[in-house]
């Protein structure tokens, strides 16, 4: 009854979208746990780029089940414009292979607004948030002021909640000073569109899980953002609302950790970041745009440009610490090919002390100094396939990776496509 967790290790954009995808191949199901439209991940098959926000990688394979959980929050009117694109492009979309959590929040026109708000309010405070209602849909959801998604197939009762709700929001958002034309009945007809529009998908999906898992079928469930966003573990505050790591997957989909066989993670095999907060190894200057330039580092949700750095192997052995993690998946090695030599962090310099566990105070962690091992790079292409093609400086880096992980390296992908790959091992499921 395997049920395996795949996540980022670090603070999103790991390339856990194209991973997924090749994983997804040999699975039953895909499930989304955590996270909403916040997530952008990209995929790229037959050379038409694909950006998936919502829904589960699992949908561009045919018939495997995708599936979003119910720890994931949904603007359903981009669900509903990400499902027709999907369909426009030729992949299926349908209630049978796609089912949605009936207890799934909503993000509602005024979380958008407040999420902006806020963000402008707090000026150089502001978290870099994307503007997608992430926080303060997840803060109406433990406030128990949400609105789930099957609330939308009962008319009299939505418009209550709806009601109750907005007029207290109402309240808020004029001391907010959110100046909008917002109304009950604006919000009630819209959202009863999406979910007429979205009924045949509405499901238990938590049912839908353990049957399929009783019934020895495979699922992969897929992390959004990274280890470093999540709430509790991440770098608070400069995180997401959700539990993004596998601690999530449990309370998002309505599973038994039992249920739960293996952690894999999803790294780059350099670090990014976008919004505000900490990041000890961030570099400016020519190595940041090299970065940058050959990695593409724009947000695939906002397009905003990403912070770049060197590999942070003291903040990737907490991820793997913390979620569990049992295997590395590497990605993006050609975009360090560029480079004479290759900088790992191994510790960190905080006053006069040297620290080699990840610290759990902002303050701490934000005046942290990186200390580096310099390797030498390898300087040429990367062939997908062979792992016998791999040059030796190249395994020689692996090689420091996996000691100070303590952890195998089970994939390294070399470029964006689908089968721009390197297998290091023959079961990636086991
Ligand atoms: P929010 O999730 O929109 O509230 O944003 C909170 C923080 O998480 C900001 O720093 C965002 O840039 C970051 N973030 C949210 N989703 C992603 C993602 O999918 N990839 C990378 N960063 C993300």
């Amino acid at each position: 009854m395997p049920g395996i967790v795949v996540i980022g290790t670090q603070w999103g954009d790991e390339g856990k979208g194209r991973i997924i995808d090749l994983l997804s191949d040999k699975v039953d199901a895909v499930g989304r746990y955590a996270g909403g439209n916040n997530a952008g991940h990209t995929i790229i098959v037959n050379g038409q780029k694909i950006v998936l926000h919502h829904i589960p990688s699992g949908i561009l394979r045919a018939n495997k089940l995708s599936v979003i959980g119910n720890g994931v929050v949904i603007d359903p009117k981009i669900l509903i414009e990400e499902m027709e694109g999907l369909k426009n492009l030729g992949f299926n979309v349908s209630p049978e292979n796609l089912k949605i959590s009936d207890r799934a929040h909503l993000i509602m026109p005024y979380h958008k607004l407040l999420d902006k708000r806020s963000e402008a309010r707090m000026g150089d405070g502001k978290i870099g948030t994307t503007g997608r209602g992430i926080g303060p849909v997840y803060e109406d959801k433990a406030a128990r002021r949400g609105i789930k998604l099957s609330d939308l197939l009962f008319e009299d009762f939505f418009s209550r909640r709806l009601k109750l709700i907005f007029d207290e929001k109402k309240l808020f958002m004029s001391e907010m000073f959110v100046d909008e034309n917002l109304t009950h009945k604006s919000m009630l007809n819209e959202y009863l569109e999406y979910g007429s529009i979205l009924s045949p998908y509405i499901a238990d999906t938590s049912l839908i899980f353990h049957e399929l898992l009783n019934k020895g079928k495979n699922i992969l469930f897929e992390g959004a953002q990274g280890a470093l966003l999540d709430v509790d573990f991440g770098t608070y505050p400069y995180v997401t609302s959700s539990n993004a790591g596998s601690g999530g997957v449990c309370s998002g989909t309505g599973i038994s950790p039992t249920y739960i066989n293996k952690v894999i993670g999803i790294c780059k095999a350099y670090t990014t970041r976008v919004g505000e907060g900490p990041f000890p190894t961030e570099v400016n200057g020519e190595t940041a745009e090299t970065l940058r330039a050959n990695g593409k580092e724009y947000g695939a949700t906002t397009g905003r440009p990403r912070r770049c750095g060197w590999f942070d192997a003291v903040a990737v052995a907490y991820a793997i610490r913390v979620n569990g993690i049992s295997n590395l998946m590497l990605t993006k090695l050609d975009v360090l090919s560029a480079f004479e030599t290759i900088k790992i962090c191994t510790s960190y310099r905080f006053r006069n002390d040297k620290l080699v566990n990840f610290p759990s105070n902002y303050e701490v962690l934000n005046n942290c100094e990186p200390v580096y091992e310099e390797m030498e790079g390898w300087k040429c292409d990367l062939k997908p396939g062979n792992p016998e093609s791999i040059p030796a400086n190249l395994t020689r880096y692996l090689n420091r990776i996996e000691e100070i992980m303590g952890i195998p390296v089970t994939l390294l992908s070399v470029g964006p496509s689908r089968d721009e790959y390197i297998m290091l091992k023959d079961n990636l499921l086991n």
